[in-house]
């Protein structure tokens, strides 16, 4: 398996690579881009750990071509982070042609690779990108993922923090989007755990908010990008375990999934080797949750349009 990291200079693309190096399935290749000159320099740095991992790295003008030829993975964590008191939607403007000129090179050089988007603003970045490879004739919703762990493992570890378990026994979906009200946390269906009304809108606004979080806590200086990787590792890694054949994964992504809530959506995923397999359902909702869904649906679609104008104006 060749897995592609577009955006691996920067603080996300950096962490995610070393993490992918340490956790492919053995002999995996793993080929880095950036525009920044440095990138083959990450990959030799990289490549000093001692694993079956084979890294490569490029910068410059063939760089991209290079990097997703023959990919059956390639990630996207290229563009702008948020500053303090931006939302992830005021980073479209700049975002949308870095995320359309990387999937136009996709779609001429690697058709059939399954793409994880990470670059914000993923409700709207995914449905532009969808577009594009509507437009090159080859889009196949199977292989486009915005990849949401992130806000699985927060909650996973608010929740913990919350309850004083230890959060490697916490498991939850979180459906929906990846921006403010559309992060949907089921909390109603953790296994094990009780929580009060309070403690369910207290941990859901903090599960939404977490980006911001991280933001301010940073003070200026962008936002997550260690946690971020640690997220894209493990669903890139169970994409590419499931390409491979491993039967029985199951990761959140936002897909165009059929659902009829919105034509992206997050939800729990059963990976093949065509990347989705089946769109699983979500299962029963609390009505807290069940009003959250309804509330969010005018956003996401709002979000999801934006992307799609974009590329039917170009
Ligand atoms: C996050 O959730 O941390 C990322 O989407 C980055 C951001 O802008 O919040």
């Amino acid at each position: 398996m060749k897995v592609a990291v577009i955006g691996a200079a920067g603080g996300i693309g950096q962490a995610l690579s070393l993490l992918l190096k340490i956790n492919l399935p053995e002999n995996s290749i793993l080929s880095l881009y950036d525009t920044n000159p440095m990138t083959p320099g990450v990959a030799k740095d990289l490549s000093h750990i001692p694993t079956s991992i084979q890294v490569e790295g490029y910068s410059g003008d063939d760089g991209l071509k290079n990097t997703i030829k023959d990919a059956n993975v390639i990630i996207i964590c290229a563009g702008i982070a948020r500053k303090p008191g931006m939302d992830r939607a005021d980073l479209f403007n700049n975002n949308a042609n870095t995320v359309k000129y990387i999937i136009e090179n996709i779609a001429e050089i690697s058709p059939n690779a399954c793409i994880g988007i990470i670059t914000n603003p993923i409700n709207t970045l995914v449905a532009l990108a969808a577009e594009v490879l509507k437009k090159a004739n080859i889009y196949d919703k199977r292989k486009l993922f915005g990849i949401t762990t992130l806000d699985i493992i927060r909650a996973e570890d608010f929740i913990a923090e919350e309850k004083g378990i230890p959060a490697e026994y916490v498991h939850i979906s979180v459906i929906g989007g990846h921006s403010g009200k559309t992060i949907l946390p089921v909390l109603s269906q953790v296994q094990g755990v009780k929580f009060t009304e309070e403690e369910v809108i207290e941990l859901t606004k903090r599960i939404q908010n977490a980006g911001t979080e991280v933001i301010e806590a940073k003070a200026g200086s962008g936002s997550a990008t260690l946690s971020m990787a640690h997220a894209a590792s493990i669903f890139c890694v169970s994409l590419v375990k499931a390409l491979l054949g491993k039967q029985g994964i199951i990761e959140n992504a936002y897909v165009d999934g059929g659902n009829p809530c919105s034509p992206f959506f997050t939800q729990p995923l059963l990976l093949g080797v065509h990347g989705i397999e089946r769109v699983l359902p979500f299962g029963e909702l609390s009505p807290f949750e069940e009003k959250t869904k309804q509330d969010m649906i005018k956003i996401l679609h709002a979000d999801i349009q934006k992307g799609i104008d974009f590329i039917k104006t170009k």
